[in-house]
Protein backbone atom coordinates (compact mmCIF):
# COMPACT_ATOMS: atom_id res chain seq x y z
CA UNK A 1 0.00 0.00 0.00
CA UNK A 2 2.45 2.42 1.07
CA UNK A 3 5.80 4.42 -0.92
CA UNK A 4 7.78 3.89 2.53
CA UNK A 5 6.69 0.57 3.43
CA UNK A 6 9.83 -0.37 4.31
CA UNK A 7 10.73 2.72 6.59
CA UNK A 8 10.14 2.03 10.37
CA UNK A 9 6.62 2.69 11.92
CA UNK A 10 5.77 4.17 14.92
CA UNK A 11 2.27 2.35 15.77
CA UNK A 12 -0.31 4.70 17.15
CA UNK A 13 -2.01 2.73 20.04
CA UNK A 14 -5.11 1.98 17.76
CA UNK A 15 -5.00 -0.81 15.00
CA UNK A 16 -7.00 0.39 12.37
CA UNK A 17 -5.39 3.48 12.47
CA UNK A 18 -1.96 2.32 11.79
CA UNK A 19 -3.44 0.23 9.32
CA UNK A 20 -5.35 3.28 7.67
CA UNK A 21 -1.62 5.03 7.57
CA UNK A 22 -0.23 1.99 6.05
CA UNK A 23 1.27 0.70 9.79
CA UNK A 24 1.73 3.60 12.07
CA UNK A 25 3.05 6.92 11.85
CA UNK A 26 6.63 6.80 9.76
CA UNK A 27 9.31 7.36 12.46
CA UNK A 28 10.53 11.10 12.80
CA UNK A 29 7.04 12.20 11.52
CA UNK A 30 5.24 15.10 12.90
CA UNK A 31 1.45 14.47 12.64
CA UNK A 32 -1.32 17.36 13.33
CA UNK A 33 -4.62 15.84 14.76
CA UNK A 34 -7.50 17.88 14.11
CA UNK A 35 -10.73 18.09 15.94
CA UNK A 36 -13.79 19.74 16.99
CA UNK A 37 -14.50 19.95 21.48
CA UNK A 38 -14.54 16.73 22.93
CA UNK A 39 -13.89 14.68 19.53
CA UNK A 40 -11.12 13.03 21.59
CA UNK A 41 -8.04 14.57 20.75
CA UNK A 42 -6.19 13.81 23.60
CA UNK A 43 -7.30 10.33 24.31
CA UNK A 44 -5.69 9.38 20.83
CA UNK A 45 -3.00 11.31 21.82
CA UNK A 46 -2.51 9.75 25.45
CA UNK A 47 -3.26 6.45 23.55
CA UNK A 48 -0.43 6.59 21.08
CA UNK A 49 1.95 7.76 24.65
CA UNK A 50 0.74 4.40 25.99
CA UNK A 51 1.56 2.36 23.21
CA UNK A 52 5.06 3.67 23.50
CA UNK A 53 5.32 3.00 27.41
CA UNK A 54 4.79 -0.75 25.79
CA UNK A 55 7.11 -0.96 23.74
CA UNK A 56 9.93 0.69 25.80
CA UNK A 57 9.57 3.76 23.81
CA UNK A 58 9.02 6.88 26.15
CA UNK A 59 7.16 10.05 25.67
CA UNK A 60 6.70 13.25 27.09
CA UNK A 61 3.41 15.00 27.28
CA UNK A 62 3.37 18.72 26.91
CA UNK A 63 -0.05 19.88 28.29
CA UNK A 64 -1.14 23.75 28.06
CA UNK A 65 -4.35 23.05 30.52
CA UNK A 66 -4.63 24.63 33.50
CA UNK A 67 -5.84 21.36 36.07
CA UNK A 68 -3.19 18.76 36.13
CA UNK A 69 -5.00 16.82 38.68
CA UNK A 70 -7.90 16.64 35.52
CA UNK A 71 -5.55 15.55 33.37
CA UNK A 72 -4.86 12.34 35.33
CA UNK A 73 -8.24 11.82 36.62
CA UNK A 74 -9.55 11.74 32.84
CA UNK A 75 -6.74 9.19 31.90
CA UNK A 76 -7.65 7.23 34.97
CA UNK A 77 -11.29 6.97 33.57
CA UNK A 78 -9.66 5.59 30.41
CA UNK A 79 -8.18 3.22 32.27
CA UNK A 80 -4.49 4.76 32.32
CA UNK A 81 -2.71 5.21 35.57
CA UNK A 82 -0.23 8.20 34.07
CA UNK A 83 1.77 8.60 37.70
CA UNK A 84 2.33 5.34 37.44
CA UNK A 85 3.98 5.87 34.43
CA UNK A 86 5.48 8.57 35.43
CA UNK A 87 7.46 6.17 38.49
CA UNK A 88 8.41 3.74 35.98
CA UNK A 89 10.32 6.48 33.47
CA UNK A 90 8.32 5.74 30.80
CA UNK A 91 6.64 8.39 30.84
CA UNK A 92 6.45 12.71 31.57
CA UNK A 93 3.40 14.70 31.90
CA UNK A 94 4.92 18.29 31.63
CA UNK A 95 2.28 21.24 32.47
CA UNK A 96 3.76 24.29 31.27
CA UNK A 97 2.82 27.57 29.10
CA UNK A 98 3.87 28.05 25.24
CA UNK A 99 6.40 30.18 26.45
CA UNK A 100 8.20 28.10 28.56
CA UNK A 101 7.88 25.21 26.18
CA UNK A 102 9.13 26.87 23.43
CA UNK A 103 12.10 28.88 25.19
CA UNK A 104 13.20 25.14 26.21
CA UNK A 105 12.79 23.46 22.64
CA UNK A 106 15.16 26.28 20.97
CA UNK A 107 18.51 24.81 21.98
CA UNK A 108 20.12 22.08 21.45
CA UNK A 109 20.75 21.59 25.24
CA UNK A 110 17.36 23.23 26.19
CA UNK A 111 14.87 21.46 29.13
CA UNK A 112 13.46 19.53 26.08
CA UNK A 113 16.22 17.95 25.09
CA UNK A 114 17.48 17.22 28.52
CA UNK A 115 14.18 15.50 29.30
CA UNK A 116 14.82 13.34 25.97
CA UNK A 117 18.13 12.81 27.25
CA UNK A 118 17.41 11.82 30.49
CA UNK A 119 14.24 9.68 29.59
CA UNK A 120 15.33 7.77 26.04
CA UNK A 121 11.78 9.69 24.32
CA UNK A 122 10.98 8.50 21.51
CA UNK A 123 7.53 9.86 21.34
CA UNK A 124 5.69 13.50 22.57
CA UNK A 125 2.41 14.93 22.38
CA UNK A 126 1.54 18.59 22.63
CA UNK A 127 -1.71 19.20 23.61
CA UNK A 128 -2.66 21.69 22.01
CA UNK A 129 -0.60 23.90 19.16
CA UNK A 130 -3.74 26.02 19.22
CA UNK A 131 -2.52 27.84 22.20
CA UNK A 132 0.77 28.78 20.06
CA UNK A 133 -2.20 31.52 18.47
CA UNK A 134 -2.83 33.55 21.67
CA UNK A 135 1.20 34.25 21.47
CA UNK A 136 0.62 36.77 18.45
CA UNK A 137 -1.72 37.82 15.78
CA UNK A 138 0.83 37.77 13.03
CA UNK A 139 0.01 35.18 10.63
CA UNK A 140 4.14 34.68 9.43
CA UNK A 141 5.13 34.87 13.01
CA UNK A 142 3.10 32.15 14.27
CA UNK A 143 4.07 29.93 10.74
CA UNK A 144 8.11 30.40 12.16
CA UNK A 145 7.06 29.52 15.52
CA UNK A 146 5.13 26.52 14.04
CA UNK A 147 7.53 25.50 11.32
CA UNK A 148 10.64 25.88 14.50
CA UNK A 149 8.39 23.25 16.75
CA UNK A 150 8.03 21.10 14.05
CA UNK A 151 12.18 21.34 13.27
CA UNK A 152 12.96 20.99 17.08
CA UNK A 153 11.19 17.64 17.70
CA UNK A 154 12.81 16.55 14.54
CA UNK A 155 16.30 17.64 15.64
CA UNK A 156 15.34 15.72 19.12
CA UNK A 157 14.73 12.59 16.98
CA UNK A 158 10.76 12.63 18.22
CA UNK A 159 7.85 11.27 16.52
CA UNK A 160 5.07 13.74 17.61
CA UNK A 161 1.47 13.56 17.18
CA UNK A 162 0.22 17.38 17.63
CA UNK A 163 -3.45 18.54 18.60
CA UNK A 164 -5.31 20.84 17.19
CA UNK A 165 -8.51 22.51 18.18
CA UNK A 166 -11.35 23.15 15.57
CA UNK A 167 -13.65 25.51 17.25
CA UNK A 168 -16.33 24.23 14.53
CA UNK A 169 -19.00 21.42 16.68
CA UNK A 170 -20.02 19.83 12.26
CA UNK A 171 -17.76 20.39 9.75
CA UNK A 172 -15.79 23.17 8.55
CA UNK A 173 -12.09 23.88 7.32
CA UNK A 174 -10.65 27.37 7.77
CA UNK A 175 -7.70 27.22 5.73
CA UNK A 176 -5.76 30.25 6.99
CA UNK A 177 -6.37 29.07 10.97
CA UNK A 178 -4.87 25.36 9.64
CA UNK A 179 -1.57 26.55 8.58
CA UNK A 180 0.39 24.24 10.35
CA UNK A 181 -1.24 21.33 8.51
CA UNK A 182 0.74 22.53 5.91
CA UNK A 183 4.01 22.04 7.86
CA UNK A 184 3.10 18.52 9.55
CA UNK A 185 3.55 15.34 7.69
CA UNK A 186 0.42 14.00 8.28
CA UNK A 187 -2.98 15.16 8.85
CA UNK A 188 -5.83 12.91 11.23
CA UNK A 189 -9.01 14.58 11.59
CA UNK A 190 -11.83 13.62 13.67
CA UNK A 191 -15.23 15.16 13.40
CA UNK A 192 -18.87 14.75 14.42
CA UNK A 193 -21.07 13.79 11.93
CA UNK A 194 -25.10 14.57 12.30
CA UNK A 195 -26.43 11.66 10.42
CA UNK A 196 -29.73 9.53 10.99
CA UNK A 197 -30.24 12.09 13.50
CA UNK A 198 -27.58 10.94 15.56
CA UNK A 199 -24.24 12.42 16.31
CA UNK A 200 -21.67 10.04 15.27
CA UNK A 201 -17.98 9.87 15.32
CA UNK A 202 -15.37 10.01 12.16
CA UNK A 203 -11.98 9.82 11.26
CA UNK A 204 -9.87 10.41 8.41
CA UNK A 205 -6.36 10.72 7.29
CA UNK A 206 -6.43 13.85 5.18
CA UNK A 207 -2.15 13.79 4.58
CA UNK A 208 0.65 11.37 5.23
CA UNK A 209 3.73 12.55 3.43
CA UNK A 210 5.43 10.40 1.09
CA UNK A 211 2.89 7.53 1.65
CA UNK A 212 -0.43 5.71 0.33
CA UNK A 213 -2.78 5.87 2.65
CA UNK A 214 -6.56 4.97 3.31
CA UNK A 215 -8.99 7.90 1.83
CA UNK A 216 -12.51 6.48 3.74
CA UNK A 217 -13.78 8.51 6.90
CA UNK A 218 -13.98 5.62 9.15
CA UNK A 219 -16.18 5.51 12.60
CA UNK A 220 -14.85 5.51 15.91
CA UNK A 221 -15.79 5.05 19.46
CA UNK A 222 -14.26 6.25 22.58
CA UNK A 223 -13.97 3.94 24.83
CA UNK A 224 -11.72 2.74 27.67
CA UNK A 225 -8.28 2.03 26.38
CA UNK A 226 -8.87 4.68 24.00
CA UNK A 227 -10.58 5.30 20.34
CA UNK A 228 -11.18 2.11 18.21
CA UNK A 229 -12.13 2.46 14.97
CA UNK A 230 -14.59 0.73 13.21
CA UNK A 231 -16.07 0.38 9.95
CA UNK A 232 -16.24 3.02 7.17
CA UNK A 233 -19.26 5.16 6.46
CA UNK A 234 -21.23 3.55 3.41
CA UNK A 235 -23.26 5.64 1.21
CA UNK A 236 -22.96 8.98 2.36
CA UNK A 237 -22.04 12.28 1.36
CA UNK A 238 -21.47 15.43 2.35
CA UNK A 239 -19.99 14.01 5.96
CA UNK A 240 -17.12 16.71 6.60
CA UNK A 241 -19.08 19.75 5.66
CA UNK A 242 -21.68 19.51 8.03
CA UNK A 243 -24.24 18.10 5.62
CA UNK A 244 -24.31 14.19 5.31
CA UNK A 245 -26.89 12.81 2.92
CA UNK A 246 -27.13 9.81 1.32
CA UNK A 247 -25.15 9.72 -1.52
CA UNK A 248 -27.13 8.44 -4.04
CA UNK A 249 -29.88 11.71 -3.68
CA UNK A 250 -29.55 14.97 -5.56
N1 LIG B 1 -14.28 6.29 29.77
C1 LIG B 1 -14.88 6.81 28.70
N2 LIG B 1 -15.75 6.07 27.99
C2 LIG B 1 -16.36 6.58 26.90
N3 LIG B 1 -16.18 7.82 26.44
C3 LIG B 1 -15.34 8.60 27.11
C4 LIG B 1 -14.64 8.14 28.26
N4 LIG B 1 -13.86 9.14 28.71
C5 LIG B 1 -14.08 10.17 27.85
N5 LIG B 1 -14.96 9.84 26.92
C6 LIG B 1 -15.42 10.71 25.80
O1 LIG B 1 -14.30 11.43 25.35
C7 LIG B 1 -14.64 12.80 25.19
C8 LIG B 1 -13.47 13.70 25.53
O2 LIG B 1 -12.31 13.19 24.97
P1 LIG B 1 -11.00 14.10 24.91
O3 LIG B 1 -10.80 14.84 26.17
O4 LIG B 1 -9.93 13.22 24.43
O5 LIG B 1 -11.43 15.12 23.77
P2 LIG B 1 -10.66 16.40 23.24
O6 LIG B 1 -10.91 16.44 21.79
O7 LIG B 1 -9.26 16.40 23.72
O8 LIG B 1 -11.48 17.55 23.97
P3 LIG B 1 -11.06 19.09 24.18
O9 LIG B 1 -11.33 19.74 22.86
O10 LIG B 1 -12.01 19.54 25.23
O11 LIG B 1 -9.63 19.13 24.59
C9 LIG B 1 -15.76 13.02 26.15
O12 LIG B 1 -16.59 14.05 25.66
C10 LIG B 1 -16.48 11.70 26.20
O13 LIG B 1 -17.48 11.67 25.20
MG1 LIG C 1 -8.18 17.73 24.89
Amino acid sequence: MSDLVDTPRTPTGCAILDRMLGGGLVEGYCAVVEGSPGTGKTTLGLQFLIEGCKRGEPGIAITFEEFPEQYYDNAEQLGWDLRKLEAQGLLKIQFSDPITFLEGLEDIDGHIAELVDEMGAKRILVDSVSHFERLTGDASTLRRIETDLVHALKREGLTSILLKENPHVLGGWDKGDNRIAFIADALILLRYIELDSEIKRGIVILKMRGSDHEKEIRQYKIQPNGIVVGEPFQGVAGLFVGAARGSDKS
